[in-house]
């Protein structure tokens, strides 16, 4: 697939802060591709600057083939002439214009012809299933027919791309649901290309095909929803997605196997997988999400597996979160309740190498 948008060695900044530093990526037509972060990390500056509504200190934007920013070659095009459109963190809705009207906005400052807007409007109001509204001022909505609004509006015209920056923020959880779904439903019929900005990390994973996952300024890791899910490459991945068990660890030795031997702080030596760290021994962490702990009853564990003792114990749903205290470590793991593992009883705990992972700085 050839790219329809790409971002080379951009940096952006603010005075003396630098916002963003050397950020490279590619979007390919059709593709949804999300920048996900704490705040602050620089997902709104770098789609701003695609937009064309920052100017970089360094790099180069090509859309659709076309430079549109190039620091070296001295291009710098205005944001209305690259052909994209934009849906803001607060989605800005005309309050003295009606609906079709603030939908009609982007084409009447591009001066597409009276009629022809129209029939644009028509069909990106139906869309989104607004045909009704028209007519109507657009501060006289809900929350979600207003994001509705903005999103009719940023498919109007022929769009190459469209960017949506934290676009479902302002509404409430359940609307906020509800406005994910028809987004995904939205773009599998009009097929439109996104850059999606958030840091929510179920709207990135449920909506993407690619996740860029940013940290100060900078792509930490890129991949899809799924290889993003199996193997986060950092400590600050792995956190921010809120793995549960992160532990320091010495890897033991150089070894060609991707499997490799984990000391943790309390001595428990797991196996793990290690996918990044190409054979390199040292200090770094592993990774283990509660649901891949293994607990027994240490009688009938033969004890086999790491012991620990349960220090407390919560329900959630028809499970429960068992915290298991392994010298200095902290162990959470998720099962059914059972009074052998009420709080002060002693477990013993495994991990699969598969679900056990490596993390590299
Ligand atoms: N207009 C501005 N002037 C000065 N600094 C700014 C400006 N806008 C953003 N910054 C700084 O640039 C950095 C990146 O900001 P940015 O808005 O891109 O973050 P973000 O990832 O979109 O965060 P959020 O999730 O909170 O929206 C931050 O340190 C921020 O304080
Ligand atoms: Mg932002």
């Amino acid at each position: 697939m050839s790219a329809i948008v790409s971002v080379e060695d951009l940096v952006v900044g603010y005075g003396d802060t630098t916002a963003v530093e050397r950020v490279s990526f590619t979007v390919a037509a059709g593709e949804h591709v999300t920048l996900l972060g704490p705040s602050g990390c620089g997902k709104t500056t770098t789609l701003r600057a695609v937009a064309g509504l920052e100017r970089p200190h360094d790099g180069r934007i090509v859309i659709d083939g076309v430079p549109v920013y190039d620091r070296g070659a001295g291009i710098n095009i205005a944001p209305e002439k690259r052909g994209l459109s934009m849906v803001f963190q607060s989605y800005a809705i005309w309050p003295h214009m009606s609906v079709a009207d603030n939908v009609a906005f982007p084409l009447r400052v591009r001066g597409v012809p009276r009629k022809l807007a129209r029939t644009a409007v028509e069909r990106a109001l139906a869309l989104v299933d607004l045909a009704d509204f028209a007519d109507r001022p657009a501060t006289r909505l809900s929350g979600g027919q207003q994001q509705r609004v903005a999103l009719a509006r940023a498919i109007a015209f022929e769009t190459k791309v469209v960017l949506l920056d934290e676009p479902l923020s302002n509404l409430d959880a359940q609307l906020r649901l509800q406005m994910r779904g028809e987004l995904a439903d939205l773009r599998r019929r009009i097929g439109f290309t996104a850059i999606y900005v958030t840091h929510d990390q179920e709207e990135a994973f449920s909506l993407s095909d690619r996740i860029m996952v940013m940290r100060s300024g900078r792509i930490e890791q890129q991949g899809t929803p799924a290889e993003i899910h199996a193997a986060p490459r950092t400590r600050f991945i792995a956190a921010f997605l809120g793995v549960r068990n992160i532990f320091a660890a010495d890897i033991a030795g150089a070894s060609s196997d991707t499997v490799v031997e984990a000391r943790l702080a309390d001595g428990t030596v797991l196996r793990a997988r290690d996918p990044w760290g190409d054979g390199r021994g040292g200090h770094a962490a592993v990774a283990f999400r509660p649901g891949a702990v293994h607990l027994e009853a240490v009688a009938a564990s033969g004890r086999a597996g790491n012991i620990g003792t349960v220090t407390r114990s919560l329900l959630v749903g028809d499970m429960a979160q068992i915290f298991i205290c392994s010298g200095p470590l902290e162990i959470c793991a998720l099962a059914r309740p059972r009074s052998d593992f009420a709080k002060g009883s002693s477990v013993a705990w495994r991990v699969d190498p598969d679900d056990c992972l490596v993390l590299r700085e």
